[in-house]
């Protein structure tokens, strides 16, 4: 929709610029006395701010049941108190998520991935119904920050994110080690097959698994903030950044650092230069920034959802960003990050060297990164970061990138007669680059994760285990999977690949393809495979394959019938009804 406003560059009659450019149809002379009477009752405290100010929605992610989120109240109170003293207005709202981790592994995990599609739609919805000048958006878990940057694609009007930020990181007495959330699901696998242990290091060993559990719980997650290791959080907030939709440093400060409060300080000046420069969001979402974000992803390690999450932010600012623009990017970018999922560190280790700027700095330096992108400070990203210090000579976290982890990307884009539409895989290398073994088939995940609470999934054999009708229709909401694979490695069962047209959590890690497409719920080639299939997945060839015939597939395709759809009516049903495929970004409104 165009709504109507007044072009940019214009000024009021005492010379200052004009701002207040949408908000200014409602606001002006007496066209609309009754809304401009509900606005004075909200807050605008005289005749002058409602000709002059400009409205700023401050759209946080806020809720209290998740640590990703509980903050986020706090920080857009203190966005709001800078942006009044900077003589706007803010209005602070509020839009849900869920938690990925919570909903985990149960079918609360459903509602996720639409969630994103609900910020979309609410921000959107409150930016445009309340003709706002600038949104300033506060997301914290994964789905929050494609979220808000759709919605953002969508008004294009004067916008900025701020990440809620990292997590701290958790310390596991039993354990000796530093821990993180993902730690609890990959116990559990060592839980069930009883190879959950304290190290043998001369320290008291003396407690029972039970104990341990209780312990890993207790302690994963010491702080506010989004999951620690480079994760779909983390993933998605440093991509923002380097498309120059964030104020440098926001997507490495963790939540409970001063610097994020400075950060909200900071971001009122910034979005009035935003709306006195016209840096919109569609002058940011470019093939270049784009870019940006695939080269920080690659070089980071960052989460399968990325893929998912850029198509569907692409698509939605008309950015012609496609499948293989992914895997062109993976074939040049060297991974060298060694931080958690694959790693051993964590968001708040990078930002104690440098933080994500250091990163950036690097990468432009070395011509991987487009540091001449516009950013919302009005510089490009290379100005953004020239006077951030480069990362230490003695820090261990980023590998030079003459000898990194992996000489490309470990992101692979796969097709094949079982992926003819395409799929994701996350391959670092370190389970070796290709995997052949036989298909054991389960119809949701829940299957799945039954078998590997009761032991039933046996070493020995190369296994591929197929989880498929949990697709964006089929699922529906297209759940993601962490326990399986968390649990394969905390069971040490090394000789597994996992497949689904599911998601997994970016915390997943281990030979895995997700987002096979089509989907088994709308015909895939993922239903038709039986146990015992031989499939093979190929990051070298880019493959992957089943080994039965066209004649054969063609006569399974015969005999198989549709799922019924078990869930009819509410948010599901819609989402069902509405989403397109994964390879095109499982959005809800591309019609
Ligand atoms: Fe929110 Fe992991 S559950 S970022």
């Amino acid at each position: 929709i165009n709504f109507p406003c007044l072009p940019p560059g214009g000024k009021h009659p005492d010379g200052s610029p004009v701002l207040n450019r949408w908000s200014s149809v409602i606001t002006k002379g007496h066209d609309f006395p009754g809304a401009k009477a509900m606005l004075y009752a909200a807050g605008v405290p005289d005749k002058e701010a409602m000709a002059k100010a400009p409205h700023v929605g401050i759209a946080s992610v806020w809720w209290e049941g998740n640590p990703c989120n509980m903050h986020l109240m706090d920080l857009g109170k203190t966005v709001k108190k800078a942006v009044v003293e900077k003589g706007m207005l803010g209005w602070q709202y509020n839009t849900i998520g869920v938690s990925d981790a919570i909903t985990m592994g149960n079918d609360g995990m459903r509602f996720s991935l639409q969630t994103r599609e609900i910020i979309a739609d609410s921000v959107e919805s409150v930016t445009c119904a309340q003709a706002h000048d600038a949104c300033i958006a506060i997301p914290g878990c994964d789905k929050n920050m494609p979220g808000v940057v759709m919605a953002m694609a969508r008004h294009n009007r004067p916008s900025i994110m701020i990440y809620g930020g990292t997590i701290n990181i958790g310390y596991s007495e039993c354990l000796r080690k530093p821990i993180n959330v993902s730690t609890c699901f990959e116990a559990s696998g060592a839980y069930a097959y009883n190879t959950l242990k304290q190290p043998d290091d001369g320290g008291d060993t003396s407690k029972t698994k039970d104990e341990i559990m209780d312990e890993l719980e207790k302690n994963a997650c010491p702080s506010a903030g989004a999951c620690g290791g480079m994760f779909t959080a983390n993933t998605m907030a440093t991509a923002i950044e380097s498309m120059g939709l964030s104020l440098p440093g926001s997507s490495s400060t963790p939540a409970s650092s001063p610097s994020k409060m400075r950060e909200c300080v900071r971001v009122a000046d910034a979005i009035k230069v935003c709306m006195e420069k016209n840096i919109r969001p569609r002058d940011l979402l470019t093939k270049r920034s784009f870019e940006n974000a695939l080269v920080m992803t690659m070089a980071l390690g960052g989460s399968t959802n990325g893929v998912l999450h850029f198509l569907a932010m692409a698509r939605t600012a008309e950015v012609d960003l496609q499948l293989d623009d992914i895997q062109r990017v993976s074939n040049k970018i060297p991974f060298i990050a060694d931080l958690s999922p694959s790693g051993k560190y964590y968001m708040a280790d990078l930002y104690e060297i440098g933080g994500i700027p250091s990163v950036q700095k690097l990468l432009i330096a070395a011509g991987l990164l487009d540091g001449d992108i516009p950013t919302v400070t009005g510089k490009t990203l290379a100005e953004n970061v020239a006077s951030w210090p480069s990362l230490p000579q003695d820090q261990t976290l980023i590998r030079p990138l003459s000898n990194p982890i992996k000489a490309t990307g470990h992101l692979q884009i796969l097709r094949g007669n079982l992926a003819p539409g395409g799929a994701v895989a996350k391959i670092t290398g370190k389970e070796g680059l290709s995997f052949t073994g036989k298909a054991r088939v389960f119809d949701k995940e829940r299957q799945l994760n039954e078998a590997l609470d009761e032991g039933r999934i046996p070493r020995g054999e190369n296994l591929v285990l197929i989880v498929r009708y949990e697709g964006p229709k089929g699922g529906p909401g297209m759940p993601e999977q962490l326990k399986a694979s968390a649990a394969l490695m905390g069971a040490k069962l090394n000789n597994i690949a996992l497949i689904t047209d599911g998601r997994y959590s970016g915390a997943s890690h281990g030979f895995i393809v997700g987002h096979i497409t089509p989907e088994a719920a709308v015909g895939g080639p993922i239903g038709l495979v039986k146990d015992g299939d031989v499939i093979t997945i190929d990051a070298e060839t880019n493959s992957i394959s089943m080994a039965v015939s066209d004649e054969e597939l063609e006569e399974r395709r015969r005999q198989w019938t549709p799922p019924v759809p078990q869930i009819t009516r509410g948010v599901l049903a819609k989402y069902a009804h509405l989403v397109g495929d994964a390879s095109h970004g499982a959005m809800t409104d591309l019609f």
